[in-house]
């Protein structure tokens, strides 16, 4: 039986040459497709009838060639190495924007009037503290709880307190509910990095703005206050934007997957916490800096690393490279890379480690292994030494990572719950486990 799919050459009446139908021939049996395109050209078939009409689903795992859902969100080329928020490309965001003006875009779809960034800072500001109860949710970790650990359990504490806020409706409804998540997600996260040194709780400040306020929450003590050298604050801002949405990756579709069950805003972004913490997604930029690391520490030549990353039997990646979708650059690694020289240089560091990341990647991007498979670096690679230079220690970079992801999962979490026509995510499977066997006895089992 050949079983073959086509596309048929009529032409769509908008006139992007697409064809309106795919057509699917299983043996006998052939249904015609519906072809969905994006406003980017980007064309797709439409199965979500194909098992109600043939039995048929499609199996791809790893979901590397499917479209989970349509968004107007985030558009990436992963063939040209472009990346755009709301249709603003991520290099004019990195240069002219601000992280909050960024968010607002993401979050409500447009670049905010001056009125409207008012406001939403005025919900940052207001919000920018945490109920005294939540104390004692901080003191139950140990001192060395990972912090990714307590972000995503302290996201769902939160919510209790806030309850008001878990279900945003309306608009001003979701506006203030979105502030007062981005708000308190940077309060946690620079509490939880107190508590894994020891320190004191440091109050925010209601004169300073978002990135700045975290750096002091950060590094103040009670009695030394830290003032942020404006090109710390810049470089900050700046990796926020970088990393502020990035389409259907695993933490957003986690995000989306959860929110698709009608969980609240806040249980959907603790668990895209979770997902983001793996290093194989948002965990790589800790990976990155450690391999760095190690390779200064021992001596070892670049040539000798890059053996060991091809070599299969190593079972070692050279961490910050590679990515499921871009295959010819990543933008946001070419941005951070001119970001790094600039703030090493404006703060006056020399870092080791910078030079061997440089050797690493020229080293890399000869080699034919790295060529054939399309593997660039990406943004981990070079985002891990600028946090380093800013001070930020390792266990914490993946938890910069989640500050800067929030108004991207808020984005996703509402296109879910604003969409009349969306259904609970529910993927199939193909099982290949035994078939039907009776249930045995203890005393019958071998083992
Ligand atoms: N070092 C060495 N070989 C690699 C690497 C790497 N970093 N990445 C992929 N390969 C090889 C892989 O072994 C495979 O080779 P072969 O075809 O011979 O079996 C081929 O390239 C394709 O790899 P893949 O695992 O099928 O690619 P993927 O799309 O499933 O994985 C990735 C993408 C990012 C998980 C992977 O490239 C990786 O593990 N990179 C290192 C971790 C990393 O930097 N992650 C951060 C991703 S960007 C931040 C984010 O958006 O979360």
């Amino acid at each position: 039986m050949s079983e073959k799919i086509t596309l048929n050459n009529r032409t769509t009446t908008d006139g992007k040459g697409f064809p309106e139908k795919a057509q699917l021939i299983l043996g006998e049996k052939s249904m015609e497709l519906p072809v969905v395109v994006g406003t980017e050209n980007e064309p797709a078939v439409d199965i979500s009838k194909l098992r109600a009409q043939t039995g048929y689903i499609t199996l791809d795992d790893g979901y590397s060639n499917t479209g989970s859902c349509k968004s107007a969100i985030t558009f990436i080329d992963g063939e040209k190495g472009v990346l755009r928020y709301r249709g603003v490309p991520i290099e004019e965001l990195a240069e002219k924007s601000t992280f909050i003006e960024t968010a607002m875009l993401l979050i409500f779809g447009g670049l905010p009037t001056q009125p409207h960034l008012a406001e939403f800072r005025r919900i940052l500001t207001d919000n920018e503290f945490l109920h005294e109860d939540l104390r004692h949710h901080f003191e139950g970790f140990p001192p060395n709880a990972p912090p990714m650990a307590i972000l995503s359990a302290m996201i769902n504490a939160m919510g209790c307190f806030q309850q008001k806020w878990l279900l945003p409706e309306e608009d001003n409804h979701f506006m203030e509910a979105a502030g007062r998540l981005m708000s308190k997600v940077r309060t946690i996260a620079a509490a939880s990095y107190k508590k894994s040194i020891g320190q004191p709780w440091i109050y925010p400040r209601y004169d300073l703005p978002y990135v700045a306020n975290f750096l002091h929450m950060m590094f103040s003590q009670p009695y030394r206050p830290y003032e942020p050298d404006p090109a710390v604050v810049k470089a900050l801002d700046q990796i926020l934007i970088l990393h502020a949405d990035h389409e259907q990756n695993c933490s957003t579709s986690t995000v989306r997957m959860v929110g698709s069950s009608q969980a609240n805003l806040y249980a959907s972004v603790a668990a895209g916490v979770c997902a983001l913490w793996g290093p194989l997604h948002g965990g790589a930029n800790v990976a990155v800096i450690e391999m760095l690391e190690q390779i200064h520490a021992s001596g070892e030549k670049v040539e000798n690393v890059i053996a060991k990353v091809k070599d299969k039997d190593s079972k070692t990646r050279l961490m910050g490279f590679g990515h499921r979708v871009y295959k010819n650059f990543d933008p946001r690694a070419k941005i951070l890379k001119a970001a790094c020289d600039k703030v090493l240089n404006k703060l006056g560091i020399h870092d080791p480690l910078l030079d061997i990341a440089k050797q690493l990647e020229e080293t890399a991007l000869r080699d034919e292994y790295f060529v054939s498979r399309k593997l660039y670096p990406n943004v981990d690679f070079y985002s891990g030494i600028i946090l380093r230079a800013i001070g930020i220690p390792a266990n914490m970079f993946t938890v910069i990572f989640s500050i800067g992801r929030i108004p991207g999962w808020i984005a996703n979490w509402r296109e879910v719950h604003a969409d009349p026509e969306a259904r609970i995510y529910r993927p199939r499977q193909v099982y290949v486990g035994p078939t039907q066997r009776p249930y045995v006895p203890m005393e019958q089992r071998n083992r």
